[in-house]
């Protein structure tokens, strides 16, 4: 029955267009599921709407095939029982979806997650405490040393970081499957780029478990670098981070 093919088409087409582009978007980008916002569904519905009534009706034995079901209906006075019905069910669920739709919300509103939330301004580390909102890197200066530094922090980098970070930096280590958020891509403008060194060495020195309140629901498996690493080999990676990528330190 051609009414029903059109309906089957047109559910298979929000199927599609609702799940599908999700997929392919998570294929795309390990970790996320990108939603078609609501006003750009009803943009596609429209054209799939339209362009399953094209095919259906683009001959006169199909459009009569077509219309055939609800000319019965509407036709017929013997079939005023079902014509009842149909109206009933129609303004029915035309009654329950401007409810739904207008109807107030009691969810939680939405939490908004901040990747690069605020940083404390001191942390506590190596028995002082250190102030984030103006330590600077003491071996950037540091014109002599500065190959020896940036050698070092690759050494510290490939002996800690490469499994999560990737051997380019990319984020594409051994275990980057393995954690949502996934560890943070420093090729990435998004990331190191944008950032200053302080806030970095507050990121290496207190990992997932620094992260503020306003970073959560962050489950980050980011280790706590000052339990294992030197105050010298934080800020020493942190001269190769910036040195492979190319990106430059913000510095205000
Ligand atoms: C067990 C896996 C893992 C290891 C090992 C690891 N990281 Fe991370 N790292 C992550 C994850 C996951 C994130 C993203 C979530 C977050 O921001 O905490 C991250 C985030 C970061 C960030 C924040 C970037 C930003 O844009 O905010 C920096 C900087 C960083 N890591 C540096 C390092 C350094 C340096 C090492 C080695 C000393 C290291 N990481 C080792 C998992 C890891």
């Amino acid at each position: 029955m051609k009414l029903v093919q059109a309906v089957i088409a047109i559910l298979a087409g929000y199927a599609i267009i609702s799940q599908g582009i999700p997929y392919l978007g998570s294929q795309l980008h390990h970790g996320t599921w990108p939603v078609v916002p609501t006003s750009l569904m009803k943009v596609y519905m429209f054209f799939v709407v339209v362009g399953v009534l094209t095919v259906f009706t683009f001959s006169e034995e199909t459009k009569e095939e077509l219309m055939a079901p609800i000319r019965a209906v509407y036709g017929k006075s013997s079939m005023v029982l079902v014509r009842m019905v149909v109206i009933l069910l129609v303004s029915a669920v035309g009654a329950g979806v401007t409810y739904e739709s207008i109807k107030p919300s009691f969810d939680s509103p939405v939490e908004l997650r901040s990747i690069h939330p605020a940083p404390p301004s001191t942390i506590s580390a190596y028995n002082k405490t250190i102030n984030i909102l103006t330590v600077t890197n003491p071996y950037r200066d540091d014109k002599e040393n500065f190959a020896e530094n940036v050698k070092q922090g690759g050494i510290v980098y490939y002996k800690n970081c490469f499994y999560c970070h990737g051997d380019k930096l990319a984020g594409r280590g051994h275990y980057y499957h393995g954690y949502f958020p996934v560890p943070a891509n420093f090729q990435d403008v998004g990331t190191i780029a944008q950032l200053q060194e302080s806030y970095l060495f507050w990121r290496i020195a207190t990992g997932g478990p620094g992260l503020s309140k306003e970073a959560t629901p962050w489950l980050s498996a980011m280790p706590i670098w000052k339990d294992f690493l030197t105050e010298k080999e934080i800020w020493q990676v942190i001269l190769f981070l910036y040195d492979y990528t190319g990106h430059s330190p913000r510095v205000m």
